[in-house]
Parts: C-alpha cells; structure tokens; sequence
C-alpha cells in the first residue's frame, strides 16, 4: 500500500536507505563479510577465474557498477552483458566461470534464458534477486537475496541500490575467499557501505525540494544528457533511462570521456547536462578531467547541473546548479549519486502531469522475451 504517498515511486525512493540497510543486515559481523548461503558454493567461488553479469535496464546498470568494485577488490575480470545479447553470440564459458544474474523480479525471461543458457554450457550461476523463490533464483546454483522489499513501480529504484550494495558484499566476499584484500581492508569498505543508508537519506532530504523545482522549469524539455564517468557512468545511463521511462522525453547517458568522440556535437545553447562529478578527494585525475569536460559544454551553451560532493568548490563557477552529496569512498558515490536522478525522473514525470507509477507500453516484469 501507498500508505499515504502519492506514489509508490516517491515510497520507493524514500525506502532506499533501509533498502541498503536490509540488504547489509546479518552480513556483516565485526567487519567481516558473512554470506552463508554462499557457504555451499564456497570451493566454487574460490575457483572462479572469471565473473559475467547479466541483466536488463536498471539491473544492468547496477551490474556495470558492480563490475568496478568486484575487479579492484576481488582481482578478477568481470564482464557486463546485457541478458538478451548474451546467448546469441556464443560465449566462451566453463566450470571456472561465475555468471552472476541481477533481477528485482526474478522472473525477466530474457535473463532467465541467458541463465539457463550459462547452466548448459557448464557455467556456476549466482542469482541476485528481490523477489524470494522466483524462477532465477530457483534455477541458479546459489542465491543473495536483496531485501529492498517489494518493488511496485514499474521504474526500479529502491532494487538499483540494493542490487549494487548486494554486488558489493560479494565482491567484499570473494575478495576474502581469494586473499585479495585482508581482513582490515574488507572491514575499512564494510565500514563505508554501513554508512551509506544515512548518506542516501541526507540526498533525500536536502536535495528533493530543489530538484522538484528544477524539474517543474524543465517540464517542456526535449532532451537531456547525463554525463558520468568511472562508477558515474552507469549511473548517467540509469539517469537516462528514468528519464525516458518516466517522462517520455529523449535522454542519453554517456561517459564523459568519449564526449569529444562524438557526442559533444549535440552540444547547443540550452541543452541541460546532468554531470556526476567524481569526489575531488580521489587521487587518480578524474575530478579534474570531469570538471574541464563542464567546461567545454558550458562554453558551447550546455545548462550545466552537476552532481558534486559537499565542498567541491571547483565545479561552482561552471555549474548552472549543483545538487550536494555527502562525502563518501569513490565506490560509494553511485549509491548517493544515484538518488537525485531517481527523484529527477520522477518529478518531472510529475510535472509533466504523467503516471509516474505506470509509464505508457511498459511492465513492471518483462516475462517475455
Ligand atoms: O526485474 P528485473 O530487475 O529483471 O527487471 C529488469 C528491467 O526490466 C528493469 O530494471 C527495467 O529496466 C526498469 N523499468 C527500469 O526502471
């Protein structure tokens, strides 16, 4: 039930810090990574060579976060598929290889097909799934379950962080279990995930009212981009994707880095930009690199609303607006980044007078292929 809001949608966000906190809840133990329904595939898990995760739309974004972290702390390569590309070009897969399939629903037909697929040519499956004993899990060799609770609109929200903070645990997992990280290193991003839920509620919070109004001047736009780059960019493409589900307008999510490889040519006076801005605290050049691509569309007109952490003084002057996030590891900042272009999509659903639980052509569960 609603409960009193007007949307499942605006519940939805609203439960996002709990979503990751039950996701998190009786897995950790002072620091360490506990996953027992891992336990009987523990020797596979050790073995594994090589991890490709599947899903669609939102689940394949969260994966593509996932695929970032589960490498730097596991040590092992990772490949993002989509679900329905992914049997028809003949993997290469054996005993070695872990497929990791990411579904709120448990029931997507075209990922089930691909984890069928996987299972028959002799791959190990891992199903991350919102939806206790649906058909994946029930076909796939292990289970992590997402405790977002259940999800009733169409657009995924809450299942994004949760997906991504279940991927974090099992990379945290396999990072114990292949000695790639010890017990403090594990217990240092355990501590950071466990901080997460407060930050994502302080977005909530600070951030809704302003991206409201923002959405309410932007309700005759034809196109918006999002730029994102590292961990932001699945989130620019999820940006993207809500903003097309929801409100109908065309909207494209890119890596920052391939702009001058062609995008930056849809540049003109207007067009509004989404940029997640990465923390100016990482040590690798990003921050820098992200803020002198602000520069170059804002020099060609782009309206520029960057994404930034609380006292990155450097994007202001190029910013048209800047939406603040807590302070958090760069791993992290998907799950706060995230949050704001959840309530964009929806607001200017909203403002656009639409259905923001039930958007045109769409289906909360996709059981056809
Ligand atoms: O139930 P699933 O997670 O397998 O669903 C996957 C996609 O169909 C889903 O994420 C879809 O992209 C959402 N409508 C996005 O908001």
């Amino acid at each position: 039930e609603k409960g009193g809001w007007p949307s499942f949608m605006k519940k939805e966000i609203s439960e996002e810090p709990e979503a990751v906190a039950n996701t998190l809840r009786g897995r950790v133990h002072e620091g360490a990574v506990t996953l027992h329904e891992l336990d009987g595939v523990a020797e596979v898990l050790q073995g594994v060579n090589r991890v490709i995760v599947l899903g669609c739309g939102t689940a394949a974004y969260a994966g593509m976060v996932g695929k970032y972290a589960v490498e730097k702390w596991a040590r092992v390569p990772v490949d993002v598929e989509l679900s329905h590309e992914f049997r028809y070009r003949d993997p290469v897969l054996d005993e070695r290889t872990l497929v990791v399939s990411v579904s709120q629903s448990g029931e997507t037909m075209d990922t089930l097909m691909a984890v069928r697929y996987a299972r028959e040519q002799g791959a190990r499956t891992l199903s991350i799934c919102n939806t206790q004993g649906a058909t994946i899990p029930r076909e796939s060799d292990a289970v992590l379950y997402t405790h977002a609770g259940p999800e009733v609109a169409v657009a995924s929200t809450k299942a994004f962080v949760a997906q991504v903070t279940a991927l974090y645990l099992l990379g945290l997992h396999l990072a114990g279990l292949r000695g790639t990280l010890d017990a403090a290193g594990i217990a240092h991003q355990m501590a950071e995930l466990e901080a997460v839920p407060a930050k994502i509620q302080s977005v909530v919070e600070t951030a809704s009212g302003r991206i409201a109004e923002l959405a309410h001047w932007m309700s005759d736009t034809q196109s918006v981009l999002f730029l994102g780059r590292h961990v932001g960019f699945p989130v620019a493409l999820e940006g993207a994707l809500k903003l097309k589900e929801l409100a109908y307008i065309h909207a494209e999510g890119f890596a920052a880095g391939e702009l001058k490889h062609g995008p930056i040519a849809l540049i003109e006076p207007g067009q509004i930009v989404f940029v997640v801005v990465p923390s100016p605290r990482d040590p690798s050049s990003l921050h820098k690199k992200v803020v002198s691509n602000i520069q170059e569309i804002r020099a060609r007109g782009a309206r520029v609303i960057a994404i930034a952490e609380l006292g990155d003084v450097a994007v202001v002057p190029f910013a048209d607006e800047v939406i603040r996030i807590p302070l958090a590891a760069p791993f992290f900042e998907p799950l706060l980044a995230v949050v704001p272009l959840h309530i964009f999509g929806m607001e200017l659903a909203t403002a656009k007078g639409l259905d923001v639980d039930q958007p045109r052509n769409l289906a909360k569960s996709v059981t056809v292929e």
